[in-house]
This record gives C-alpha cells, structure tokens and sequence, in this order.
C-alpha cells in the first residue's frame, strides 16, 4: 500500500464524497501494521459517524477487516449456517434455534460471545451447565461440527482482529453508534466464520441497542447487503426488545427456559423466534429446498425431540453434564427465592428489558465491573405486558445470592414493571419483520 495516503481519505470521508474499495482497503491493512497512528483512526472512524458510508464503502471495510485476521474455511460441511443476534435481555434464541435448525439438516459451526453491556451472551448461558467447554481449540472445533453437526465455542481472537481494535477504540471516541460501523463490525467477524448462509436477529426497543424499528430495519438490510456483496445466502429479522424475550433472565433460568422450549413446553415469544429463524437457517442454506419445507422440517425437529437430543449430544460432547437436560434441578441454583406482587388491579403496561437486566446485573449476573458472573442468579417474570393481574398477585420472581442483593434488585425489578389500567391494551402478538 505504498500509495496509500490516509489525510486523503480522511478528508474524502469528511467531505461525503465517494470513496474508493482499495483507500478503504489500505486504511485497514495500514491501521494493522502500525503505519496508520490512532489518531488518524479516531479521526476517520469520528468522519465515517458524522458522514456515513455508502452501502459499497461499507462493503469495502468489512470486506477488508475479515480478510485481515485468521478466516474458518467450512466448504467441507453441509448447509451452513450461522446466526447472529445484535443482543437483548433473555435472549437465549441460540440455545433453542440452532439445535432445531441441526436436527433439519445444516451444520451450525458457531462462534459466540460473551455479554455485552446489559445484553446477556450465549458463551455465558452456557457455561452456567456444569463442564461445559466453550474454549475449543481449532482441531475440536471442526471435529465436532463435522461428527454433531452442532458446535458453539467462544470466538477466536485471530477472528476479524481489525475490530477489536477498532472497537475500542469506538468506545473511546464516542464512535459506537454508527451504522456502517456496527455493519462492518459484526459482519467482519460473520464473514470470517466461515458459514455459507447467515441470519440475523436485529432487535429494537429499550432492550436493544437499536432504537426503532425502522433504524433495526436500516441496519439489518445494511448487513444483508454486505454479506449478499461477499457471497453469502442472507436474511434478517427485525424483532421488537421492549419486553425481554420469554419469562426468564439470568444464565441457568435461560438455559431451563431454552430446555422447556425445546420439550415444547416454552414462552409463545421465544418458541416462534427460535422456529422461524431456524427455518431461515434451514432454507438459504439449502438445506430444505422451500420456505414450507423448511418450517416442516423445523416443527418436526421440535415435536420429535430430536432438536433436544441435539442440543444433549453438543453439550456432552463438550463437556458438559446433559443430565441437566433431563434433569435442570441439577443445575446450580441461587439461594434466595423470593416474589415481587403487584401493588393495584390492572393490566401490564410495561415490563422495560433494560430495567430487568440491571436487575439482574446488580444480582450479580453481568461481568460488569466484576471478575466472574454469578450464574445462578436471574428474574423470572410470571407476567407480561397485556397480562391482567389482581393487587398482591405475585409478577415476578428473583433468584438471589443474599438478602442484601435481594432487596437492591427488588427496588430496581419493581420500577421496570408497570402496572396500568385493566382497560389497557391486551396482550399482543410477538411481531417478526424480515429484511434481505
Ligand atoms: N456488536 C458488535 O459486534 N459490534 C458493534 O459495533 C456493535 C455490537
């Protein structure tokens, strides 16, 4: 990149005017190898929030901050299929999702994280069952998703380093909230990973760190964009994350939760998520040849039990104890259990996600400022926006670690819940808008 020049870029970027794929190109690989200075890179991070990138440019860098770490070649395996959710409060779509979309046909070989601000992550729910393994190396990787056909590890560090460090430093320069940033970043790091076909959960609302529905649509299609642009099958869901998703929050209640769902005995809200995603997965991978195909295949998978055998056989195979799926009073469990009641009559007007999930953080269940998460803590919610309830009926339930937690998370709980008027608007459907 002899020819790079980055103060030319960073002044086409300041000005809006149209960039070209190898500047963009340059300023990664050059940011890389140390010829680019952090503050040539803040200043062109601060220019790309202020001014955008166009869908092209935005292509160009993700393109080129997947290309610049370590990149999973999976050509070797059937239909794959990967999925990604850009985070919520209950969110464990993944536990209930990709064993369903395994036991109808793909290969799910998925590389997860760890929670991230107040959303909660997969790597974290599961290693609340007790062994689990999510440190795989490279050779276990392959090995278990060629003879499971279902693995998900913790993300490598070699995966997309070029977001790392551009991470960090968006959070040091106020960047973070920038489309074509949030685009690149995720889907650098989904590019890298090696999957023929990608879907994505963009969720919006006071749990999410999308806003709106519309700007949740604008992303989503941002990111199929660049996926479709690099050779990969796309779709995205635009899912709301006003009220978090099923009954429970904390590590252990998802993963009983995500059990239950999988028995088919789970949350309306998180059963239909889990089977139309999976059936996503299912169809662009080219895994069932119709949209009807694939959600057969992906019902049959949930009443025959066989996504849950699925689901046992990963987590044996990786270490962990499956007699918790037979059995989830194996799991460990908090010592307190205690009952928050509604003060009045009425209906649910809100349970606000944000809310709950600092509930659930000041128990102990976020890493935030901690070393290590308590996973046995969590809230569950025995009611839901539209439910009507009756004065000291029970709304929700908190699994704590002391008295002193108990009470601190209670005060915090009892504000994200709301009750209105029982003449209030009735409980409504769970609503999935799809983007490609
Ligand atoms: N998650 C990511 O991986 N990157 C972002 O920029 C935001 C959320």
């Amino acid at each position: 990149m002899a020819d790079f020049d980055m103060i030319a870029l960073i002044e086409a970027t300041k000005r809006g005017s149209a960039l070209d794929d190898r500047a963009i190109a340059g300023f990664v690989q050059s940011y890389m190898a140390g010829r680019v200075s952090e503050a040539q890179a803040a200043a062109w991070l601060m220019a790309v929030c202020l001014k955008g990138l166009d869908d092209g440019a935005a292509s160009a860098l993700t393109a080129a901050m997947a290309a610049c770490g370590e990149t999973l070649d999976l050509s070797d395996l059937a239909h794959t299929a990967d999925k990604h959710s850009t985070g919520g409060v209950g969110d464990k779509v993944t536990l209930v999702a990709c064993p369903l979309a395994v036991a109808a046909g793909c290969t799910v070989a998925k590389m997860s994280g760890r929670g991230l601000g107040h959303t909660g992550g997969t790597i974290d729910k599961l290693e609340a069952i007790p062994g689990f393994r999510t440190d795989l190396s490279a050779k276990e990787f392959r090995q278990q998703a060629a003879r499971v056909g279902l693995v998900v590890a913790s993300q490598s560090h070699e995966l997309s380093p070029a977001d790392r460090r551009l991470y960090a430093l968006r959070h040091e320069t106020a960047t973070v909230d920038s489309l074509p940033l949030i685009a690149a970043s995720v889907m650098s790091k989904k590019l890298a990973a090696g999957a023929s076909s990608i879907v994505l959960d963009v969720k919006w609302g006071r749990g999410a760190f999308m806003g709106s529905a519309d700007e949740a649509a604008r992303l989503a299609s941002l990111m199929c964009h660049i996926g479709a642009s690099q050779g990969r099958a796309m779709g995205a869901a635009v899912t709301p994350m006003n009220q978090p998703l099923g009954f429970s929050v904390g590590h252990v209640l998802e993963v009983r939760e995500a059990v239950e769902t999988l028995r088919g005995d789970g949350p309306s809200d998180l059963e239909a998520l889990s089977l139309e995603l999976s059936a996503k997965m299912v169809h662009l991978s080219g895994a069932a040849e119709s949209w009807e195909a694939a959600r057969d295949a992906v019902g049959e998978a949930l009443t025959s039990g066989r996504a849950l055998a699925k689901l046992a056989e990963m987590v044996r195979s990786q270490g962990g104890d499956a007699r918790v799926l037979d059995d989830p009073s194996r799991l460990p469990r908090a010592p307190l259990v205690d009952v928050l009641r509604s003060p009045t009559d009425g209906r649910i007007s809100a349970v606000d996600a944000l809310g709950i999930a600092q509930a659930v953080a000041r128990l102990g269940g976020s890493r935030k400022g901690r070393e290590a998460i308590d996973h046995r803590v969590g809230v569950r919610l025995l009611r839901k926006c539209g439910d009507p309830v009756e004065p000291g009926e029970p709304i929700l339930e908190i699994h704590a670690p002391s008295t002193e937690l108990l009470e601190h998370a209670k005060t915090i709980a009892g504000r994200a819940m709301r009750v209105g008027d029982a003449a209030g608007p009735p409980k409504a459907e769970f609503e999935i808008r799809w983007v490609s």
